[in-house]
């Protein structure tokens, strides 16, 4: 068909030049994937076709086999999968969803298509219980996959220099081993709830099982087994959200330490969660920040605008393709990607200054994405009210003061009278053993803690007798020890059978919770052999690679064997859920 033959349709004109675009740039496999998508589409979502369809009695096929396949650090890979599970099932398909955590690419499920949905954590790194899988898949041994159709959709962050590169680097291997891609390789930023759906429909249009007789670009969907818009429980991605109102603000540390960690309480009726989960939520823009952008940008007036960058668009994360796509825009010279280092978007304004219209700013702009904190208290303790420990992020970078978004909005900005909504982010591999008696270590530095606290309340509620062991660090003794008397307490009633502590700037030489770890390692390795569970919270960056390369050192040292068996140890105790990280 020409594309001249959609004049014909009812488009209107900015549409028809957008599929115009589209499909004289399409190369062939993307046509022919397309009219699958489309087909799929329209009968995943037209009620009408729906019923219009199931009472004509139209034969149905039988179910094919689909494995969906994901790697999570977070649960946002999860819960996409699970969502994908369900369209899967609604369209006829019979899924199995898969953890990489649990499987190894010998042991797929034989020859069905596979749709994996990964994100990537640390600089570039598949989530720590998915790394089995992913090493074994990119191994110079792993097993063909001739034969088998796949599809990938990569969950990642646009302020990360490795942008998607565990769902890339998949997508790649799953080609390089012989599988057969049946859809693009979908990179996503953190606003991947709509694209997700759209790459689902899409690929299980492409994956639907076809017969002889029928046109290949048709797709056989088992209405019978959609449910009614009644019946539909609505989209496993979207979390239940919470009305919440900030109910005391407390600041921990005393007003002479050089950082500021503050204890809230939240009046969230109705919240129920675990100890190990956390709270979502959407901050809003700092407004001093807005009206720089806005009157950098010559836009001060429009208070629209002003509205929309504080409430829903991502005004300081700067990228590389934000740089690229600036100049476009302006039609500057892009600067250097070393531009990015320590900079934010207003920081681009004022370097290349020009007059942008509202539309031109916000198409710079990605959303502003929620922000997580871990729940600081059990619910037996203090029900309907999570707590929460929330680090204020401040720095100074080219003669700017700079504040972290969510934590300066919770602390210092959100009114306590006015309700947000919050969402649970449950966590079901950060979790307390279910058996109380299985001793634990904890290693919690920073707002690190924060979970641990609601570990120990919950030991605490339920009579534990398990052994716990904490470490803990911040910057100095004096004002920075978050929840010293609690810890106390505990220690003295044996809550806590441990606590190790590392304030990094008492002494000339820096002391991190990693030193206290070696220091007492003939203990550590005890309390490992006795089957303690191993927990780690924190920062991501420094904290949780050095912890973790002492703990390597650790078991190698114990062992006499290298760093390669001390590393597959530590990938076992992940498989075996005795080794939990929440980083970030
Ligand atoms: C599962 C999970 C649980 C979490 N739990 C907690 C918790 O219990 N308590 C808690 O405080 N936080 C927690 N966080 C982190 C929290 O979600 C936010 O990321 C954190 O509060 C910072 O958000 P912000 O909006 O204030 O800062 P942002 O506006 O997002 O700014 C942070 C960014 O600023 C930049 N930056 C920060 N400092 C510097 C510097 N010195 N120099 C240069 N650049 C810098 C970095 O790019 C950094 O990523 C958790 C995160 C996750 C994923
Ligand atoms: C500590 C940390 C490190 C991250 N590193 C990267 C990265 O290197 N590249 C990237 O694209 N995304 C990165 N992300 C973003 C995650 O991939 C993104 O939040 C994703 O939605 C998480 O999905 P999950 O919950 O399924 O793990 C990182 C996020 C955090 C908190």
């Amino acid at each position: 068909m020409p594309p001249s033959a959609l004049r014909a349709t009812p488009f209107a004109e900015d549409q028809l030049a957008l599929i115009e675009r589209l499909l004289s740039e399409a190369t062939p496999d993307q046509l022919h994937w397309l009219s699958g998508y489309l087909a799929g589409f329209q009968a995943a979502s037209s009620p009408r076709a729906r019923s219009a369809t199931s009472a004509s009695g139209v034969a149905t096929a039988p179910r094919a086999p689909l494995t969906i396949l994901y790697a999570t650090e977070s649960g946002n890979a999860e819960a996409l999968a699970r969502a994908a599970r369900k369209e899967a099932t609604r369209a006829g398909f019979a899924p199995t969803l898969l953890d990489m955590a649990d499987t190894t690419p010998a042991t797929l499920p034989a020859a069905t298509p596979l749709l994996v949905i990964a994100s990537t954590w640390g600089e570039g790194d598949p989530p720590s219980r998915a790394l089995s899988f992913y090493a074994a898949l990119l191994a110079p041994d792993a097993p063909r996959l001739d034969g088998r159709r796949f599809a990938v959709f990569a969950l990642g962050d646009r302020a990360y220099a490795n942008f998607c590169a565990t769902g890339r680097a998949l997508d790649a291997r799953l080609a390089e081993l012989g599988a057969e891609r049946v859809a693009p390789l979908v990179e996503c930023d953190l606003d991947y709830a709509a694209p997700a759906r759209a790459w689902t429909a899409a690929t299980l249009a492409a994956l639907a099982p076809t017969t002889e007789e029928s046109d290949p670009a048709v797709i056989r969907v088992d209405f019978a087994r959609l449910p009614s818009a009644e019946s539909d429980d609505g989209d496993a991605a979207t979390p239940a959200s919470f009305e919440a109102t900030i109910t005391e603000r407390l600041l921990l540390s005393s007003s002479r330490s050089t950082s500021e960690t503050w204890h809230l309480e939240l009046d969230a009726a109705g919240l129920a969660w675990e100890p190990g989960d956390s709270l979502a939520f959407a901050p809003r823009n700092d407004p001093a920040l807005v009206d720089a952008v806005l009157a950098t940008a010559g836009l001060a007036s429009d208070e629209t605008l002003r509205a929309a960058l504080t409430e829903r668009h991502d005004i300081t994360t700067l990228t590389t393709p934000g740089l690229a796509a600036y100049a476009a825009l302006t039609n500057t010279t892009m600067l250097p990607a070393s531009f990015l280092e320590g900079r934010q978007l207003i920081d681009l304004l004022e370097s290349s200054p020009a007059r942008l219209t509202a539309a031109d700013l916000t198409s710079l702009l990605r959303p502003l994405p929620p922000r997580l904190y871990s729940i600081a208290s059990a619910p037996e303790f203090s029900p309907g009210s999570p707590h929460l420990l929330v680090s204020a992020v401040r720095w100074q970078s080219h003669g700017r003061a700079r504040l972290g978004v969510a934590s300066l909005d919770l602390i210092a900005r959100r009114s306590s009278s006015e309700p947000f909504p919050v969402t649970l982010r449950p966590n079901p591999h950060f979790r307390l053993p279910a058996d109380p008696s299985r001793p634990i270590i904890m290693i919690g530095p920073g707002s690190g803690l924060a979970p641990f606290r609601a570990f120990l309340q919950r030991r605490e509620a339920v009579g534990a007798h398990g052994k716990t062991w904490l470490f803990f660090g911040a910057r100095n003794f004096t004002h920075d020890f978050s929840y010293q008397l609690e810890l106390q307490d505990w220690l003295a009633s044996g809550v806590l059978a441990r606590l190790s502590l590392a304030f990094s700037r008492d002494q000339p030489e820096k002391i991190y919770v990693q030193h206290r770890l070696w220091e007492s390692r003939a203990e550590i390795r005890r309390w490992l052999d006795e089957g303690a569970v191993l927990y780690i919270c924190g920062d991501a960056k420094a904290m949780a690679c050095d912890v973790h390369a002492t703990l390597l050192r650790i078991i190698s040292d114990a062992t006499g064997t290298g760093a390669d068996s001390a590393a597959a140890w530590l990938r076992t105790a992940v498989a075996d859920g005795r080794y939990k990280r929440d980083i970030y």
